[in-house]
């Protein structure tokens, strides 16, 4: 912790007591430190207090909050360094990619701090002399997320900026795992006089625990989850008896897809980026690659080689590109998978080297067919399973076969097909020529079972505003 150079970001931090959580780095297994948990009375006294605090922010002109987020949005990058070598002890991403996600994170703030002032209405052409119609937006009141240890920052900012940029309040869950980061982003936020009442962030022993009451609480009215999508559906079905507003970014299972015209060089790359960020655990990860039976071994040739080149370890030292696996049973997990895999007749390019602790090797595995249970799993790590297509038909039927629909990727250099894939696709992005598509003037979001709303891009606010329809009637 030497390294912090401002340490009111650690002033979250205490001494461990039964009431604390203990935070692992997961590169050594060794105790960061320990943060204060928060009980069910002090989780509803903070929604109380949240509610009243949302009253008198959402009078503040949207000036003024976009004024609040633009501060908070410099001290982010400010503080760029110390929160990314925060969220490299606790979450294990390389320093380099922990520091671009502290920009990716701040990206959202400065964003909506823009999109503050242009939550605009409309005025409806009215069907009869007597009446006009116009619309307006107001927020939806105090709303809460539960967010995860991938991202520990952009998943928080993503939320909590359109949430306090459209005058509502905001209480967020972090992980267990990383709620380091969700302290000090927060407390960067009250230095930027966003109010502690207004922007809350609590932990508990008991997360399913805080989840029930998030989802009970009659004045808390929406709930903004990123995660799996078999927790997703639980928090929908609690949500329900209220009928709060959701928004949901769930899982993935993003093919990867190379045309026989693509420029392949340029695929593998693609791949090299969109596989490997994070270790594999983003939810928008490639996890399933088809690639024409033509160009087959020359992909699995060169992104073997490509592979290769990437060096595995602690995200602290130099030219690290994949660090640790959030946790022991994450990393058991993946490699029952490619046991299942390799049992069914997949076969590694390589030795499956026996790296000690939560790190992992990637895996490259070839022979895989699409009827293999592989193709059907979130891995959520650095395994890239390649399976041969024939025709675009069969491809699209492949592709679109799983319950997730929230990224795809593919590479062509034919126009004519790229419109057609693109369209094809049951997906809620894609990536064309690309292997990563995040950005915050973006909608994110999924369809089928990846998801409901889209965080960035303009559309993100509408998710903390309600639209009211306004009848003037009586006209003379
Ligand atoms: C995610 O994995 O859910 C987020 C990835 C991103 O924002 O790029």
């Amino acid at each position: 912790m030497q390294q912090i150079q401002n340490k009111t970001l650690l002033s979250f931090m205490v001494p461990p007591s039964k009431d604390t959580l203990t935070v692992i780095n997961p590169a050594t297994t060794e105790v960061i430190g320990y943060v204060a948990t928060s009980s069910e009375s002090e989780i509803l006294s903070y929604i109380e207090q949240s509610h009243s605090a949302q009253q008198e922010w959402a009078q503040l002109p949207a000036k003024v909050r976009a004024k609040r987020l633009q501060h908070w949005f410099q001290l982010l990058i400010e503080n760029k360094d110390d929160l990314g070598y925060l969220m490299t002890l606790e979450q294990g991403k390389p320093l380099e990619e922990a520091k671009g996600e502290v920009v990716y994170g701040a990206s959202f703030v400065e964003w909506f701090a823009e999109e503050a002032k242009r939550t605009y209405g409309e005025s409806i052409p009215s069907p009869s002399g007597d009446k006009r119609f116009i619309t307006i937006k107001q927020p939806v009141g105090v709303t809460c997320a539960i967010t995860p240890w991938n991202f520990p920052n952009a998943m928080i900012t993503r939320k909590a900026a359109p949430a306090l940029a459209a005058g509502c309040s905001f209480i967020v869950k972090p992980s267990e795992h990383t709620p380091l980061s969700a302290f000090a982003i927060a407390e960067l936020a009250y230095q930027a006089e966003i109010p502690r009442e207004l922007l809350r962030v609590v932990v508990g022993k008991d997360p399913i625990e805080i989840g029930r009451i998030f989802t009970s609480h009659p004045l808390i009215r929406k709930l903004s989850f990123t995660g799996s999508t078999q927790v997703g559906r639980t928090l929908m079905q609690q949500s329900a008896n209220d009928v709060k507003r959701t928004s949901m970014e769930l899982g993935g299972n993003a093919p990867f897809i190379v045309f026989e015209d693509a420029d392949i060089d340029a695929a593998v790359q693609g791949a090299i980026a969109s596989k490997f960020r994070n270790a594999g655990q983003t939810c928008v990860c490639a996890n399933r690659f088809y690639i024409h039976h033509s160009i087959y071994e020359k992909f699995a040739t060169k992104f073997q080689q490509a592979t290769e080149r990437l060096t595995v370890g602690n995200g602290l030292d130099q030219g690290i590109n994949i660090g640790p696996l959030i946790t022991p049973s994450a990393k058991e997990n993946i490699l029952s998978i490619v046991e299942q895999a390799i049992a069914q007749g997949a076969e590694p390019t390589a030795p499956i080297s026996p790296r000690p602790g939560q790190f992992l090797d990637p895996i490259i595995l070839k022979n895989v067919t699409h009827d293999m249970d592989i193709t059907q799993l979130e891995i959520f790590g650095p395994v890239a399973p390649l399976i041969k297509f024939d025709t675009d038909e069969e491809l699209i039927r492949m592709a679109n076969d799983t319950i997730y629909g929230l990224a795809a990727y593919f590479y062509s250099q034919n126009i004519n097909r790229v419109w057609k894939i693109s369209e094809a696709l049951e997906y809620g992005m894609v990536g064309i020529n690309e292997g990563v598509i995040s950005s915050e003037v973006a909608p994110f979001g999924g369809i089928k079972q990846s998801g409901i709303g889209r965080e960035g891009a303009k559309q993100g606010i509408d998710e903390y505003l309600e639209l009211k329809y306004l009848c003037f009637g009586g006209l003379q």
